[in-house]
């Protein structure tokens, strides 16, 4: 205790905003902000403080409505003749349209369909096939698991090899003609935008050129970042592009993932799980398969529909906001948090990059106890998660945490600290979900 508390008042002596003063400075922050009212637009359960947006995105308001007029009178009224009458059929790519202006796709490059990891092991052969002759397939050390394991499993359908490089040390070994280098070999590199455990945000501009340089494709992973971050596929030839439709999209529990290709490669790529849903003629029940003009052949079979159509409804929260706007409050919101944790909360090491460019809408700390601090603070009220092996992962998802928020989570995270709460027995036993 005596430790804890000398180390707290060498923070508060130096700290920039004391706690007392930061509720002030939060309130005067919110109270200026031009989205403040966004937040009005989601269900929240009062009084709680929630940074697991970056997970599972909060229920906008009026998506409860939208779904049941799918239940009751899309489905329990007009049945089979949704298809047309309600146009069940033209759903992905509707609600494609919808996510291709969060992340500066052009139109018609945007299909809803599938998860995120089938959508990404359809691209990685889409990407892999269009640069035969090329024997590796790229992705980092810590990207997210799913995607290493789509990477390794494609290397081994294609006969090619699967690489970990992290991407800072892609330059370089993209350019390194030895005979461990890449140089002249790499089909697909696979990147993550937002590092899910760090928060830190890749240089997509950068490295997209590197990976061109290099004579590969590059596809992103958006999960962590659109909705959060301008992304701009588009403008920067971006080549693939994957995301999860449940985190800051709050398309909900087990929404549709959406899938992204340049126009340009449209006709020579497509999905290899050829199914009718990405025929050319799906009605016509041909015996053989001849994939669908555009995006739509990255359809494959029936989509689940309530899903579906809960994520489109769900994307009318950002119908009048720009990105640009939504990246405004999140950096406002994580350089607050930084800010915050550095004077108040020294026991904690900031894992997120501190210059905001380099930053998505998370901040990362790393504690050796981190899976009963953040059990302690879900006790408290302040809903994060837990990312091994020592990360409080705190999302700062723009449209509806507050600046006071993230005053009132470092309160609560001092107050388990300086209480021991994190050392209860009850936090050592891990749930199935961490
Ligand atoms: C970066 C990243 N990629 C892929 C996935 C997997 O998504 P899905 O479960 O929709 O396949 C996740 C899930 O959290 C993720 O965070």
């Amino acid at each position: 205790v005596t430790q804890q508390s000398s180390a707290l008042d060498a923070a508060v002596a130096t700290a920039v905003v004391p706690l007392s003063a930061a509720r002030e400075r939060a309130a005067a922050l919110d109270a200026a902000d031009p989205l403040a009212h966004v937040r009005g637009r989601f269900t929240l359960p009062p009084g709680l403080v929630y940074l697991d947006g970056n997970s599972l995105g909060a229920l906008p308001a009026h998506v409860p409505a939208a779904v049941d007029d799918v239940v009751r009178r899309q489905w329990g009224q007009d049945l089979i003749t949704s298809w047309n009458a309600n146009d069940w059929w033209g759903a992905p790519e509707r609600a494609g349209e919808k996510v291709a202006r969060l992340i500066g796709a052009e139109p018609g490059s945007v299909l809803v369909t599938d998860s995120t990891t089938v959508d990404l092991f359809k691209v990685v052969v889409s990407a892999a096939r269009l640069r035969p002759g090329r024997d590796v397939l790229v992705v980092e050390p810590d990207a997210f698991p799913t995607d290493q394991y789509v990477v390794d499993a494609v290397a081994e359908l294609t006969g090619l090899t699967s690489r970990r490089v992290a991407a800072h040390d892609l330059p370089a070994a993209l350019a390194d003609g030895g005979p461990d280098g890449l140089a002249g070999r790499v089909a697909a590199v696979v990147l993550s935008l937002v590092d899910y455990r760090t928060g830190e945000l890749l240089d997509l501009p950068a490295l997209t050129a590197a990976v061109h340089g290099a004579g590969g494709l590059v596809v992103w992973d958006l999960s962590h970042a659109a909705g959060a971050v301008p992304v701009g596929l588009a403008e920067h030839g971006a080549d693939f592009a994957v995301g999860c439709g449940y985190k800051y999209l709050n398309g909900g529990p087990g929404a549709p993932a959406y899938v992204y290709a340049a126009p340009r490669h449209q006709e020579a790529s497509g999905s290899p799980l050829a199914g009718w849903h990405g025929h050319a003629r799906p009605f016509a029940m041909e015996g053989t398969y001849a994939p669908a003009q555009g995006i739509s052949r990255f359809r494959d079979g029936t989509p689940p529909l309530l899903s579906m159509l809960a994520l489109e409804s769900a994307l009318e929260v950002f119908a009048d906001l720009s990105i640009a706007q939504v990246r405004a409050r999140s950096l406002s919101l994580t350089s607050w948090l930084v800010e915050l944790a550095d004077a108040h909360l020294p026991e904690l090491e900031v894992v997120t990059p501190r210059e905001p460019g380099r930053r998505g809408s998370q901040v990362s700390l790393r504690h050796p106890d981190a899976y009963a601090v953040v059990q302690a603070l879900i006790a408290r009220g302040v809903v994060g998660d837990f990312r091994e092996p020592d990360i409080v992962r705190l999302g700062l998802a723009p449209l509806y945490v507050t600046h006071a928020d993230v005053v009132a989570t470092v309160e609560h995270l001092r107050a388990v600290l300086d209480a021991g709460e994190h050392r209860d027995e009850r936090y050592a036993l891990r749930s199935r979900v961490t």
